[in-house]
């Protein structure tokens, strides 16, 4: 949603007192300045801030966030509030902090020992220049649990989001005792070998600031158990024990009417078309994902040329339609991924393509209609990743889907704890056990191939993400 600025009503977050605090990293608002000043702003998309911001309806909620772009920092200095649901705070963090916080510590540290993406012969290095993130890291954490505490009512709920701020509840538990504090992790959890990589002071600090919390909640069981054996190995049985009663896991879903309506609308009927165009009445696989490391694209690519070495009657029959969209490109090694997914497509289509036919078309600019229309033509969907909290593409897809698509899903995607039974599951490490699973998954019966569809949309939109929050917060309540 696009709001011009006249539309905006600020008022000054001094005056904003809230029952329900949500605080994330990255808020629901992102802001863009003009050459004249002037602000406007873009609400983000996903299922998680529509369900989020759906659940603060009637709530007098306010959403805690960071100043993330230039825009979000002059709106941030402007007031602080936007009068509409969720109100939004903008935290206006030093540059210099942020950028270690952020890039420095939840890409690079956190988000790195969750999704096991270390190649440990050379990484991580845990050395003076990190400590000096990890403390830029703390007053980062300190700046959202001082505006939490300034704007939260006695006795409001806060629901804390993921990996960025996993020290804010222990924060807010040593400066506001009445607060029921929740902490959500999007992410998986590492195993307690790889966990313990970090310095074991932060192994612990980190283990603590999430503890501190009423409810622990993850999406699937596996990323909660992982929490509680990495509890038990750092902090002893008996915190590990404590914690246990107060883990939930919540595995978010779907809000089908909410995605089907928007693949419906005309810039993704358009997109259909062109989809189709180029695909030329052949098969088409289609992946969606952030040029993220943990997603596994080249690999993915790779699967895709055995299938059509090892069984080239496809050739000619298939295309790939892979979207690969950037994804924290502050980061060399993200930088590095991306050119390594081109050189490969490139090398792919180059092999492999005849004058009648490109075997593989790579997409690298973000486009979300064109993904719903990417889903909604897609015959089988291609969902590799080495680890993943959850995996929303594998959701979507089964729901969109116009025929009846076939998913392949790798057995390391949180989604596999519900859609495994109906999904042909891959190792995402074996390049010949997914090619395998490619041509399975083309070559299945139409009866197959709906029946099962059928069964991963029922699963995909079990929990939606309004009623998934109600669950936390029914949590907190207990
Ligand atoms: C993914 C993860 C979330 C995380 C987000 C951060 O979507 O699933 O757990 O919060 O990335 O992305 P950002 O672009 O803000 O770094």
């Amino acid at each position: 949603m696009s709001a011009s600025p006249s539309s905006l009503h600020w008022r000054r977050y001094g005056d904003c007192v809230s029952s329900l605090i949500i605080a994330s990293n990255r808020g629901p608002l992102s802001f863009r300045q003009d050459a004249d000043g002037e602000l406007t702003s873009t609400r983000g998309g996903g299922g998680l801030v529509s369900g989020l911001t759906a659940a603060c309806e009637g709530h007098d909620a306010l959403w805690v966030c960071a100043a993330l772009t230039d825009g979000d920092r002059a709106a941030a200095r402007g007031t602080s509030t936007i009068d509409e649901s969720p109100a939004v705070r903008l935290l206006d963090i030093d540059r210099t902090t942020l950028h270690r916080a952020y890039n420095g510590i939840a890409n690079s540290t956190l988000w790195f020992v969750h999704h096991h993406l270390w190649d440990v012969s050379r990484q991580p290095r845990f050395d003076a220049a990190w400590r000096r993130s990890w403390r830029a890291f703390e007053d980062y954490s300190a700046s959202f649990a001082e505006a939490i505490c300034e704007h939260a009512e006695q006795g409001a709920r806060v629901l804390v989001q993921d990996y960025h701020l996993v020290l804010v509840p222990r924060l807010l538990r040593e400066r506001r005792p009445d607060l029921r504090i929740g902490h959500f992790s999007h992410t998986p959890w590492a195993t307690p070998d790889y966990y313990r990589l970090l310095p074991d002071d932060v192994a612990a600090q980190v283990l603590e600031g999430v503890l501190a919390a009423d409810h622990i909640g993850f999406l699937t069981r596996r990323w909660a158990d992982a929490f509680l054996a990495c509890a038990e190995r750092v902090l002893g049985a008996e915190p590990a024990a404590d914690a246990a009663g107060r883990v939930g896991v919540h595995a978010l879903g779907i809000d089908e009417k909410s995605l089907r309506d928007r693949a419906s609308e005309a810039d993704v009927n358009g997109a259909v078309r062109r989809i189709q165009g180029l695909v030329g009445g052949r098969q088409l696989i289609v992946r969606v994902d952030r040029t993220e490391l943990s997603k596994n694209v080249v690999r993915g690519l790779l699967a895709y040329r055995e299938l059509l070495q090892s069984h080239p009657e496809w050739q000619g029959k298939v295309v790939h339609l892979a979207l690969a969209y950037p994804s924290r490109h502050d980061l060399p090694e993200y930088r590095e991924y991306t050119a390594e997914v081109q050189r490969v497509a490139r090398d792919i289509v180059d092999e492999l393509g005849t004058p009648e036919w490109t075997p593989l078309l790579l997409e690298v600019d973000d486009d979300y209609p064109r993904s719903l229309a990417a889903m909604r033509c897609a015959d089988v969907l291609l969902v590799n990743p080495v680890r993943d909290g959850m995996n929303l593409v594998a959701k979507e897809g089964p729901v969109v889907t116009d025929g009846n698509l076939t998913l392949v899903l790798s057995r390391e995607a949180g989604a596999a704890e519900e859609l495994g039974p109906d999904a042909l599951l891959v190792n995402p490490f074996d390049i010949t056990g997914t090619a395998s699973a490619l041509h399975e998954a083309l070559s299945m019966s139409a009866s197959d191939r709906a029946e099962r569809c059928a069964r991963l949309a029922g699963s995909s939109t079990a929990l939606p993400p309004v009623e998934w929050v109600s669950q936390q917060l029914a949590a907190l309540a207990r």
